[in-house]
């Protein structure tokens, strides 16, 4: 039974390109058949806490000699952990909403990314244990402007790389990027020149998501 896992953390409920667009690869995937079931986490309305505990970075077998206190917020946390762990374990296609805030990551997917990445069970630690190697993870990541090449903003994009290192290199996931840019000019009346331009990327997108969907697991 394939399964998707849906991350969205965009802060708008309503409006957002990357919750669109995870939405337009859902539904293509559902498309597929019964069998092909979704999980979604929504981070907006559902955040994950930040990692209160160094520990939990690494599988027991493999964490440095300093033993975390069993106490009970240790115990919570490592429970919230096992959870997302699990969920992320059980999916066969992961499916990120990343918009750019501040140039970087939404705080709140960093949260899960600190929890998810946990060497020695899903990153390679003193041997090679990756249970992600080789399933794939569809990274949609929307911006206000663009970061392409040759533009101003070329080497300031610090929410492709980290994911790109974190579940390709880590945990050795097959990842494919989608981006979209320019949303601004939606509502920016100065940028109202880019909105061609704008709505081609976020059809290709769309196209190009779907076709993914469509050839998955
Ligand atoms: C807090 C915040 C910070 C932002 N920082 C950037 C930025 O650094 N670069 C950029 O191109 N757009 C930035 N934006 C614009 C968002 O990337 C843009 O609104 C995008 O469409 C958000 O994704 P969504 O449509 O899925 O909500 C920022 C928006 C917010 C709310």
């Amino acid at each position: 039974m394939p399964r998707l896992l849906r991350i969205d953390a965009s802060y708008q409920a309503d409006g957002s390109v990357s919750r669109h667009l995870t939405g337009v690869f859902a539904e293509a995937w559902r498309g597929r058949g019964d069998a092909y079931t979704v999980t979604e986490r929504d981070l907006r309305t559902d955040p994950v806490p930040h990692l209160t505990h160094a520990a939990l970075h690494w599988a027991p077998t493999t964490a440095p000699a300093t033993a975390p206190a069993a106490d009970e917020s240790y115990r919570e946390a490592a429970q919230t952990q096992r959870t997302l762990v699990a969920e992320l374990l059980s999916a066969d296609v992961l499916l990120l909403g990343a918009p750019m805030y501040n140039y970087s990551l939404p705080s709140t997917l960093k949260a899960w990314l600190d929890h998810v990445h946990v060497r020695g069970l899903t990153s390679a630690a003193d041997r090679d244990t990756r249970p992600l190697r080789g399933r794939t993870a569809v990274v949609v990541t929307i911006r206000g402007t663009v970061h392409g090449p040759g533009t101003a903003n070329e080497h300031r994009d610090h929410v492709v790389p980290p994911l790109e290192l974190i579940l390709g290199e880590e945990f050795g996931m097959e990842v494919a990027v989608v981006m979209v840019g320019r949303t601004l000019s939606t509502s920016t009346a100065a940028l109202a020149g880019e909105r061609p331009a704008f709505a081609a990327e976020r059809a290709a997108a769309a196209a190009r998501l779907t076709a993914l969907a469509g050839s998955l697991a």
